[in-house]
C-alpha cells in the first residue's frame, strides 16, 4: 500500500517538476466522477469569466485566455465531463478491460482523442481499484527500455513483495529482459488488476521490440495474469499496429475510434462557447461542425479562432464572417507546420480545375477514413452526385500530399492526417464566406 503510494507520490513530482517527456500528468489521479454515467453537460467550470466593471481591454483578454483554455487543442481531455461522444468506447473497455480481463487496441487518426480516451479510462480504472501506468512509448527502443519503466513505476505492492525484494527482482530482470522473464514476474502480480497503457505504439519502429511486446501479451493471456496491456497508436486497423498470435485475438479488444457523432460535435462547440459567453450563428455552427468532420482536434481549432474573431471584433456572437475569418486563422497555424499541402492547396483550389464542392467531397472521404482506397472515393462521388470518373485526376492532383501505406498496396493516406479538414476549411473559405446552403447531418455543403 504504502509502495503504491509512494509511486502515486512520484508520479506527482514527476508532474509537478514538469516531466512531461513519456508520462502523462495525471493518470493516476483519482476522479470519482468517472464511474457515473456522463450527462449533458457544459465544459469543465473555467476560471474567472470578465466582469462588468472592467476596461474592455480587459476583457477581451481576459475572454480570449478563457477560450484558449477551453477551447486548447494541444492537450488531451482530463476531465470526463469534457470528453464528448465516447461514452461506447469507454463502456467497451470498462467491460473488456476492467470486467472481462482482456487486453485492448486504440486505434485511430492523430487528434481523434485516444490519449484523451485513454486518461479518462485510466482514471475510471483507477476510482474502481486497479492500478494504471500510462507511459509514451515515443523515444524508447528496445523491449527493456519499454517495458522496464512500467515496472518501476508499478512498485512492489501488487506482488504482495517486500521493496527490497521487488529490487533484486527487477534487477536480476534488466540484466536480460526478455518477455518470457517480464511474463514471470507479471504472472505474480496477483493482487490488483494492473493496466499497462503503452500510448503512441506507432512511434516505436523496431519490429523485433513490437514482436517482443506481441509475445508478451500473449504469454500473460496464457498465464492468465491480472496486468493487462493497452496498446495505443495512430493506425487504421489493429494488424497494422500489432501483430499478434491469433491464438491471443480473443482476448484482445479494438476500438477503432470514429470521427465524433455530429450532435456532440455541435454541443461541444455550442456549450464551448456559451461558457466563454459567446454565442454561435446557427449557420456558423453548421459549417465548423461541417469542416471539423468529427475530428476533436480540428472542432477545437476552428471553434477557437472564430471564437477569438469574434472577441477581438467585440462581438457577443460568432457570425458568419467571424467563422470565415476564424478558419482562415485555423488555415494560417496549420500552415506553419505543413507549408508544403498548403501551398498545395492553395494552388489546387485557385485553379478552379476541379468544382469546390467535388473537392469537398473528395476532402470529406478522405477525412473519414485514415487510409483510402480507389473505391471508397469512388463512392463518395457518386453519392455526392460528382463524376467518379474524376478519382484519377484528384489522386494524381493531390499525389504531393498522398503517401501509399506499404509497398503494392492500394491504399492511400495523406502524410499529413490532419491535412483533409484543413481541406475542407479552405474550400469553405473560398465559398466567399457564404453559409452551407444545405447542412444535413451527414451532409455535404452543396
Ligand atoms: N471526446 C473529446 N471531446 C472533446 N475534446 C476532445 C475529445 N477527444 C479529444 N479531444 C481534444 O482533441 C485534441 C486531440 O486529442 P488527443 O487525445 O490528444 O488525440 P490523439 O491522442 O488521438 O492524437 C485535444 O485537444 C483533446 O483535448
Ligand atoms: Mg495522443
Amino acid at each position: 500500500m504504502f509502495d503504491q503510494l509512494m509511486a502515486r507520490v512520484r508520479l506527482l513530482m514527476r508532474k509537478l517538476n514538469g516531466d512531461t517527456g513519456r508520462m502523462l500528468p495525471s493518470p493516476l489521479k483519482v476522479a470519482a466522477q468517472a464511474s457515473r454515467p456522463p450527462v449533458p453537460r457544459a465544459p469543465t467550470a473555467p476560471a474567472r469569466a470578465a466582469t462588468p466593471d472592467m476596461s474592455p481591454e480587459r476583457r477581451i483578454e481576459r475572454t480570449r485566455a478563457l477560450a484558449v483554455r477551453l477551447f486548447g487543442a494541444n492537450q488531451p481531455v482530463d476531465n470526463p465531463r469534457d470528453l464528448f461522444g465516447r461514452e461506447l468506447e469507454l463502456k467497451t473497455l470498462r467491460e473488456a478491460v476492467l470486467e472481462s480481463g482482456m487486453h485492448a487496441v486504440i486505434h485511430g487518426p492523430r487528434g481523434s482523442g485516444k490519449t484523451s480516451l485513454v486518461r479518462v479510462f485510466g482514471d475510471m480504472a483507477d476510482a474502481r481499484g486497479a492500478t494504471i501506468i500510462y507511459l509514451s512509448c515515443a523515444g524508447t527502443g528496445d523491449f527493456g527500455q519499454v517495458i522496464l519503466p512500467y515496472l518501476h513505476e508499478l512498485g512492489p505492492a501488487p506482488f504482495g513483495l517486500r521493496g527490497d525484494e521487488y529490487t533484486k527482482a527487477i534487477d536480476l530482470l534488466s540484466a536480460a529482459p526478455t518477455p518470457r522473464a517480464v511474463a514471470a514476474l507479471l504472472a505474480r502480480a496477483d493482487r490488483d488488476d494492473v493496466v499497462f497503457i503503452l500510448d503512441e505504439f506507432d512511434r516505436l519502429d523496431d519490429t523485433e521490440t513490437k514482436a517482443q511486446l506481441a509475445l508478451l501479451l500473449k504469454l500473460l493471456s496464457d498465464m492468465r495474469s491480472r496486468v493487462r496491456l493497452l496498446f495505443v497508436g495512430i493506425s487504421g486497423d489493429v494488424s497494422e499496429l500489432i501483430d499478434v498470435h491469433a491464438s491471443v485475438r480473443r482476448h484482445l479488444t479494438a476500438v477503432g475510434l470514429k470521427p465524433i457523432a455530429d450532435a456532440e460535435v455541435k454541443n461541444f462547440i455550442r456549450l464551448t462557447s456559451n461558457a466563454i459567453g459567446l454565442t454561435m450563428a446557427p449557420s456558423a455552427l453548421e459549417a465548423l461542425r461541417w469542416a471539423a468532420c468529427g475530428s476533436p482536434y480540428h472542432m477545437r481549432l476552428f471553434s477557437l479562432q472564430a471564437c477569438l474573431v469574434a472577441i477581438d471584433r467585440g462581438q457577443q456572437e460568432v457570425d458568419d464572417a467571424a467563422m470565415t475569418e476564424g478558419l482562415r486563422r485555423a488555415q494560417a497555424v496549420w500552415r506553419t507546420t505543413n507549408p508544403r499541402d498548403d501551398e498545395l492547396f492553395t494552388r489546387l483550389i485557385g485553379e478552379r480545375r476541379y468544382p469546390i464542392a467535388l473537392l469537398e467531397s473528395f476532402a470529406r472521404a478522405c477525412a473519414n477514413h485514415l487510409e483510402f482506397t480507389v473505391a471508397d472515393l469512388t463512392d463518395a462521388l457518386i453519392r455526392d452526385g460528382h463524376d467518379p470518373a474524376q478519382v484519377p485526376h484528384l489522386i494524381e492532383s493531390f499525389a504531393p500530399a498522398l503517401g501509399r501505406m506499404q509497398e503494392g498496396s492500394q491504399r492511400l493516406a495523406f502524410d499529413d492526417v490532419l491535412a483533409p479538414q484543413l481541406l475542407l476549411a479552405m474550400c469553405v473559405t473560398t465559398r466567399t464566406g457564404t453559409a452551407p446552403a444545405s447542412a444535413a447531418d451527414e451532409g455535404t455543403m452543396q
